[in-house]
């Protein structure tokens, strides 16, 4: 088996210049989060995540999910991964060559699109992107459709409901966890990942800093045996799991 490196996977992702490919897409990505931020649009919806940081809600509320008004415009601006770790994404997808992908939080498809891109450059993989609420899982296809962007498909339906099917018949081999920032939730939904990775797998775990239990949670992913290296590359955590080298 050829081992990846994660040394070299780090230089790639941190490499100061951006490819033609890479500047052509980010700007056409950059485009669309700004078209977005220009139309206000507020839509009620069920949010099955953990709220604020400081939002107390307990597990069964999570479960159920709680009835919020969502301005598009606030979620591009606050929730959507910016163009920095989409790159990061973009060459990480790049570098893995990843057949299976599992994105866990679509909200309006932009890191979707980051990722999706560069499955479309390397010619071969698949993105499952999951979307607990209808609005933004329809506006998500439109969004990634509108930039030509083909290695996507979606997903409706909250992870606890949907992730178990979506794993079912495939071995993972990127992940991206970007909703339901609780401690207890993402090591659920990492663990329930890992359960399905392909002998050399990365899983990329975003606001990991974003209360004292998604850190702790962290730090206890870190020490799973099969995790062979972690680092962190601003809010997120990266997990290499299986055949790596250093
Ligand atoms: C931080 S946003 C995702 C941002 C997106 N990855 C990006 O960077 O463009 C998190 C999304 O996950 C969804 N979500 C949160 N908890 C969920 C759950 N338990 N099941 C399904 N979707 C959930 C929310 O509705 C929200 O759209």
């Amino acid at each position: 088996m050829i081992h990846k490196s994660i040394n070299v996977l780090r230089e790639q992702i941190f490499a100061p210049n951006r490819s033609p490919f890479e500047l052509e897409q980010s700007a056409k990505i950059e485009s669309l989060r700004e078209r977005l931020t220009r139309q206000p649009h507020v839509f009620e919806m069920q949010d099955f995540g953990a709220g604020a940081p400081n939002d107390t809600r307990t597990w069964e509320q999570m479960k159920r999910g709680v009835r919020v008004q969502r301005d598009i415009r606030d979620l591009v601006l606050n929730s959507c991964r910016n163009v920095e770790s989409g790159l990061w994404l973009m060459r990480i997808v790049g570098y893995l060559r990843p057949n299976f992908c599992v994105e866990l939080g679509t909200c309006v498809g932009l890191s979707a699109a980051f990722i999706g891109s560069a499955l479309d450059v390397n010619g071969s993989g698949v993105l499952h992107t999951i979307e607990a609420d209808p609005t933004l899982k329809g506006m998500a296809e439109t969004n990634v459709g509108a930039i030509g962007v083909h290695s996507v498909l979606f997903h409706l339906g909250t992870f606890e409901a949907v992730l178990p099917s979506v794993l079912a018949n495939s071995l993972v081999e990127f992940g991206f966890v970007d909703g339901h920032h609780t401690g207890r939730a993402m090591i659920r939904n990492t663990e329930l990942i890992l359960s399905r990775a392909a002998g050399t797998a990365l899983v990329v775990l975003d606001d990991i800093m974003y209360s004292t239990s998604t850190e702790d949670a962290w730090r206890t992913l870190c020490k799973i045996p099969e995790v062979k290296g972690s680092f962190v590359m601003g809010a997120l955590g990266v997990l290499a799991f299986g055949a790596w080298a250093d």
